[in-house]
């Protein structure tokens, strides 16, 4: 209890080894050996260590107080910048005007809490305004260490970040995924994800994510309402099917996957070649297990509209006699535009035939195939495909 007490008492041991400490750390400050030498960052050097340990050992409030000891705190605290120390000791003498080097914590190498302590950090230090200013010169490839960070500080006041990034124009795909991750692990955050989906204001490639991590929300009151706003896809039986997190534990028998496949009322292999058999329209899944993982393979039935893989967006042309033609380019010369159809059809367009011809990030893959499916059909038919591998 003695121990508790604060500082006043004197005859208390562990005050008089604290204050030995502090009075190391004074002479050392005074005596002119310059701080930024004995700091330099090369921990190596003999005294940094020495000097750290008694900044750490002295209480806040008294290098708080004291405008001198604040300043060397700030010092020696920069000259440890990026490393775990750092962050203790911004903590711990609540050090000012270290928004910028807070942000390069964020995207740099160092593990998963000590980013999110940097973010803990810059909300409890930095103005709101101060933070925008650092996120406006953010490049956009950082936005998803930024969400992830700040998803995983712990702090409410994170919402208005992550919003902010899902906001951008600019933020990339795994930008708005990490910014949905970050945002349902709040309250607040989910509410607000509901709300924009109310709105039909949220990015269609985060459609099915927001659903999956709605729906299985720690709170009962955002899973009610996901269940009305953000369903997750039906299967067969019209019962909603499990989240994606739970469908890639389960297990499949992919011998039945492969007749799931191959049946009519799937439509897979009128669109898709699988070795020599199916159709060739969109990408061949023959190594498809190698390119992605069973939380992929998901989210491409579930969502095709979600990310259409690169050179097969839909494209439409307008002809001079008023019909148009809807398909994938499979070539195109200076005259020619060949458009491929469903069951690998391919027609050739004579581009001087054209009024009008326009590209769209939509899949032609259609929505909804596993409600042909139960849902261990569907889990069956991604066990067959996570099997489908490079063969060495
Ligand atoms: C009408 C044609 C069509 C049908 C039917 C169809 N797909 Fe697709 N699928 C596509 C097209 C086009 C793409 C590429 C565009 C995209 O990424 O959505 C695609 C993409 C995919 C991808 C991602 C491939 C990659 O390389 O990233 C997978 C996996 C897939 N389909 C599986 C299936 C399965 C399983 C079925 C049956 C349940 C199916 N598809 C039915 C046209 C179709």
């Amino acid at each position: 209890m003695i121990h508790r007490t604060n500082y006043t008492g004197a005859t208390n041991t562990r005050l008089a080894v604290t204050l030995g400490w502090s009075l190391v750390l004074v002479l050392m400050l005074i005596s002119g050996t310059g701080t930024a030498s004995v700091m330099a960052k090369n921990q190596q050097q003999p005294g940094v260590g020495r000097v750290l340990e008694a900044l750490k050992r002295l209480p806040a409030e008294q290098v708080k107080r004291n405008p001198a000891l604040a300043a060397k705190a700030r010092e020696v605290a920069e000259a440890v910048q990026g490393q775990p120390e750092y962050l203790e000791l911004v903590r711990k003498f609540e050090i000012q005007g270290q928004g910028s080097n807070l942000a390069q914590m964020i995207v740099s190498d160092l593990d998963a809490n000590s980013k999110a302590e940097a973010a803990r950090l810059l909300l409890l230090l930095e103005s709101e305004a101060a933070i925008k200013e650092i996120l406006k010169v953010t490049p956009k490839e950082n936005h998803p260490a930024w969400a992830q960070a700040f998803g995983n500080s712990g702090r409410s006041e994170a919402v208005w970040v992550l919003k902010w990034i899902l906001n951008q124009p600019e933020t990339t795909a795994e930008g708005l995924t990490q910014a949905v991750e970050g945002l349902t692990k709040y309250e607040q955050g989910s509410e607000w994800l509901l709300d924009l989906a109310k709105q039909g204001n949220l990015p269609k490639s985060v459609r099915l994510r927001t659903a999956s991590l709605l729906n299985r929300s720690q709170w009962e009151s955002v899973r009610a309402e996901a269940s009305e706003i953000l369903p997750l896809p039906p299967s067969k039986n019209t019962e909603p099917l499990p989240p994606i997190e739970e469908l890639i534990q389960l297990s499949g028998d992919p011998l039945n996957g492969e007749k799931v496949f191959y049946r009519a009322e799937s439509l897979c292999a009128l669109c898709h070649q699988v070795g020599d058999q199916g159709a060739a329209f969109g990408p061949a899944l023959t190594e498809i297990g190698s390119k992605l993982g069973k939380d992929a393979l998901y989210a491409a039935i579930l969502d095709p509209n979600a990310g259409v893989s690169f050179g097969y967006e839909t494209t439409t042309l307008t002809l001079d006699s008023g019909d148009t033609a809807t398909g994938i380019i499979v070539s195109e010369t200076d005259q020619q535009i060949v458009l491929g159809m469903a069951g690998g059809i391919t027609t050739p367009y004579e581009k001087e035939r054209l009024l009008d011809r326009s590209t769209e990030a939509i899949s032609m893959m259609p929505a909804g195939l596993q409600q042909t499916m139960t849902t261990q059909e569907l889990v069956d038919l991604v066990e067959f495909l996570s099997e489908l591998k490079t063969r060495k």
